[in-house]
């Protein structure tokens, strides 16, 4: 075993504010990935978020730092990015050179994140198993990059295959989950075919993490449950199986381990390692702007929420702006329709670039009448058979994006993709206006795009970057001194 306990380091430290803080007691290093190390996990963030140098940071400081595998940046040997710029013309084609471009930038995010570690802690890469050619890319990477990455963490749907991955290339694995159901169902089906790789099993709480959320059906947004509880039937769950030795991740609203003190050293609880996604976001490391930096510094609690606008079809959470407001104006603007007059769908609005007449109910015809007044003039089928309003632009834009897709996702609600070659590359549905490209807007955002018009993930407790002390005048920390914060209990 490896110790990359860096706590001699600490001495030197002396924090912005807060001078002193004592460790607290209880906080204790896990082996994670095989290697000692600080109880603590660098969220993974597509796309491009986090990267092999935030990555490499984080292991340097020894916790783990964990870069994005989604779409992830070319970097070449000069250090210099390689931005992919499509040479095919069909979505297929262009989802193949994605593909190929994000073994690549894999591939480069691994050397550099291994570089920066210097061998200390550990480096995880992070996969949403919705990507499209989610396992040609995880074969990919792993393939050119033996024994530079730990560990993979896998989330957004149910990885079955992700032990025998796994296994394959002798990497440890960490499925994403929300409930413990979900874990068993998991364990049931094919981890329990795995269990020496299994690192661990984070559980992400579906009210309060930033980015994708894994609310199931039979939860309810609005409702929070504590994580303590859930948290707790899934160590029972995994003690039943024998994985009483290996940690849960607590993700999604850790904001200091302070507030998690009674977790610790808790046998109802077990081993626990905490993860954190949005607080690193303001770290001097990170490859976001400024401004969206400023911008989560200066948030107020309720300015981020859960919305179902996502092409993934999952929940997810996000900064309200007017990226989101427009996409709730799309939301309200929207009316049932039918192709032919039957029952109260009697009144007649043209529709359509050639005028082909659709029936709606005289009732939303007066809705109808006040959206095209006020510049709303396009209507757009929805899947659900309604018919949506937006104003010329906004209706060639999407479009636009519609006909540029690039095959990111496994199947796109937005623009129909699948990745599947039997289904012919089409989900059958028709593409959904009411969402928005994922890929392009966060592609946008991190290249420097308004933070006000392009989507912003982000985790629940955003809002407390204004009232912790440690942020106090604008400060943004280094990554290893956010580290040092962390393990002080702040
Ligand atoms: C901007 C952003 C992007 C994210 N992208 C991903 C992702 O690509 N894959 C993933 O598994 N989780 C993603 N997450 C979730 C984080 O990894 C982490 O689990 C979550 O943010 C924890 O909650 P917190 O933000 O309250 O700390 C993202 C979170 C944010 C804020
Ligand atoms: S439309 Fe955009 S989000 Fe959907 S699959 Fe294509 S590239 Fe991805």
């Amino acid at each position: 075993m490896i110790f990359c306990n860096p706590f001699s380091t600490f001495r030197a430290f002396i924090p912005p504010s807060n001078f002193g803080a004592p460790l607290l007691k209880k906080i204790k290093n896990f082996v994670v990935s095989g290697v000692e190390c600080l109880p603590i996990i660098e969220g993974g963030k597509g796309v491009g978020i986090t990267t092999g140098v935030t990555a490499g940071h984080f292991a340097k400081a020894g916790a783990v730092g964990t870069f994005s595998g989604v779409n992830a940046d070319s970097i070449d040997e000069n250090g210099k990015y390689v931005p992919l710029i499509y040479k095919t013309h069909t979505r297929r084609e262009r989802h193949e050179e994605l593909v190929t471009d994000s073994i690549r930038g894999g591939i480069s995010q691994a050397k550099i994140a291994h570089d920066i570690s210097g061998g200390a802690g550990r480096i995880h890469m992070n996969v949403l198993w919705e990507m499209g050619g989610a396992e040609r890319i995880l074969h990919g990477i792993l393939d050119g990059t033996k024994g530079l990455i730990h560990g993979i963490t896998c989330g957004a749907g149910m990885p079955y295959r992700l032990a025998e991955i796994a296994e394959k290339y002798k990497v440890y694995y960490y499925p994403i989950v929300s409930s413990m159901r979900a874990f068993r169902a998991l364990w049931k089906r094919s981890y329990h075919k795995a269990v020496t790789l299994l690192g661990g099993v984070v559980y992400e709480c579906p009210w309060r993490a930033g980015g994708h959320n894994g609310l199931s059906n039979a939860e309810d947004p609005n409702a929070y449950e504590d994580p303590y509880p859930r948290v707790a039937e899934l160590r029972t769950f995994m003690n039943s199986v024998g994985l009483s030795e290996v940690p849960i991740i607590m993700a999604g609203g850790v904001w200091n381990l302070e507030e998690f003190e009674h977790w610790l050293d808790n046998p109802e609880i077990g081993p626990i390692v905490f993860q954190f996604g949005t607080r690193p976001i303001v770290t001097q490391e990170y490859p976001v702007t400024d401004s969206w930096k400023k911008k989560l510094m200066t948030l107020k609690e309720g300015d981020v929420y859960l919305n179902r606008f996502s092409p993934t079809g999952f929940y997810s959470s996000a900064v309200e702006n007017d990226f989101i407001r427009e996409l709730k104006g799309r939301e309200i603007r929207q009316v049932e329709y039918r192709t032919k007059p039957i029952d109260t769908f009697t009144a007649e609005i043209p529709f359509g670039q050639r005028g082909r007449v659709v029936y709606i109910k005289p009732e939303d015809k007066v809705k109808v009448d006040e959206w095209i007044r006020a510049g709303h003039t396009e209507g757009m089928k929805t899947p659900d058979e309604t018919l949506m309003f937006v104003d010329k632009s906004k209706a060639n834009q999407i479009v636009t994006d519609q006909i540029n897709c690039m095959g990111c996702l496994s199947q796109c609600r937005f623009s129909n993709w699948s990745d599947k070659e039997e289904m012919n590359h089409t989900t059958d549905r028709k593409a959904d206006p009411r969402s928005f490209c994922i890929q392009k807007t966060l592609q946008d955002i991190r290249l420097g795009g308004d933070v006000e018009n392009q989507l912003m993930f982000s985790g629940h407790s955003a809002y407390r970057f204004a009232t912790d002390p440690f942020y106090a005048n604008g400060f943004v920390p280094t990554i290893k001194q956010l580290v040092e914060r962390i393990m002080s209990g702040k």
